[in-house]
């Protein structure tokens, strides 16, 4: 599946703004952790967290792309922190990610550790320094320590791992792992957007709910991928959720009934939406139907 034109616009904004802000930094921070930041960070990630900002931004009616991609840009860091950390030997013990090297393979684990934690304060240090109101900038900074938190993806993280060689009880387990390990992230992502341009309750209550629908979505997708395709379309190791035992869609449903609980989630993802209009609005559906179609 072709991914929409404006995803890598998007990316490219993203991953320029990372490196001007970064890059202002470099004489303060040791090389081998200033290098190691980078390399995670810009080694090519699909960037669909920061797609979701800017088109949720451009859906509730923001104009000024340039003031949403601090936002943008730090949730690409949180992303990328929790990536590291997943691929961690003491985590998902992960060799490839974003078709190279993990972080602690390219460098070594102390420094993967370290350049995670300091994507993950530059995160928050970006939405500090958002061209807006001290009210939005507060309640984005509250609501991303929410969803990366321990009540957020790193909770998550706990119940994937205190799940693995585990019998897994029900689909609704598995729901709750996925929903706070990947599914908060997005949901700031689209939230965020709708924050920064100031949307009505309408309008942020449609992105919300898409957010949520589409990072439920976005895992059920991974977890097939994981079955079906190979590390190098992936550009990571494919076949690791059987071979760890961990609580799947795939694991508790099977792949047909995976595939058809995506295509429900990607329905009500359409439907959360279908109020927003416009070119963006637009956009919000094909992201919704790219993430699904990846899956299939
Ligand atoms: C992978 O996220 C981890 C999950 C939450 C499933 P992505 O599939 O967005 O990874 P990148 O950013 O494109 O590398
Ligand atoms: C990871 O989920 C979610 C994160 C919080 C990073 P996975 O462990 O399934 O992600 P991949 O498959 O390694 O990208
Ligand atoms: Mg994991
Ligand atoms: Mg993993
Ligand atoms: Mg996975």
């Amino acid at each position: 599946m072709q991914a929409p034109l404006f995803l890598s616009e998007h990316a490219v904004a993203t991953e320029n703004f990372c490196k001007q802000y970064i890059g202002t930094k470099q004489t303060h921070i040791p090389k081998r952790l200033y290098d190691a930041m980078l390399y995670s960070l810009l080694a090519g990630g699909k960037r669909v967290r920061p797609a979701l900002v800017l088109a949720c931004y451009q859906a509730c009616g923001g104009e000024d792309l340039e003031a949403a991609l601090p936002a943008a840009a730090s949730i690409e860091c949180m992303h990328t922190y929790s990536l590291i950390h997943d691929d961690l030997p003491c985590m998902d013990d992960d060799d490839l990610r974003r078709g190279k090297p993990t972080c602690h393979k390219q460098f070594d684990e102390e420094t993967a550790v370290l350049a995670a934690d300091a994507l993950q304060a530059l995160s928050f240090e970006m939405l500090a320094d958002l061209n807006a109101d001290a009210d939005t900038r507060i309640t984005l900074v509250k609501d991303m320590a929410l969803a990366s938190g321990c009540q957020g993806m790193v909770g998550g993280q706990m119940m994937d791992i205190e799940a693995e060689n585990q019998a897994i009880a029900d689909v609704l387990q598995v729901e709750r792992i996925h929903l706070h390990k990947t599914g908060e992230l997005l949901r700031w992502s689209c939230e965020a957007g709708a924050r920064l341009a100031d949307a009505d309750e309408t309008q942020f209550q449609a992105c919300s709910r898409f957010g949520k629908a589409v990072g439920l979505l976005f895992q059920i997708a991974d977890d097939i991928l994981d079955t079906t395709a190979s590390s190098e379309m992936l550009g990571k190791s494919a076949g690791k959720d059987e071979a760890q035992n961990k609580a799947t869609y795939v694991s508790v449903l099977g792949v047909t009934k995976a595939r058809e609980l995506a295509d429900e989630m990607c329905e009500i993802a359409l439907d959360a939406c279908g109020s927003l209009q416009g070119t963006a609005g637009k956009q919000l559906k094909d992201l919704a139907v790219y993430i699904l179609k990846r899956g299939q």
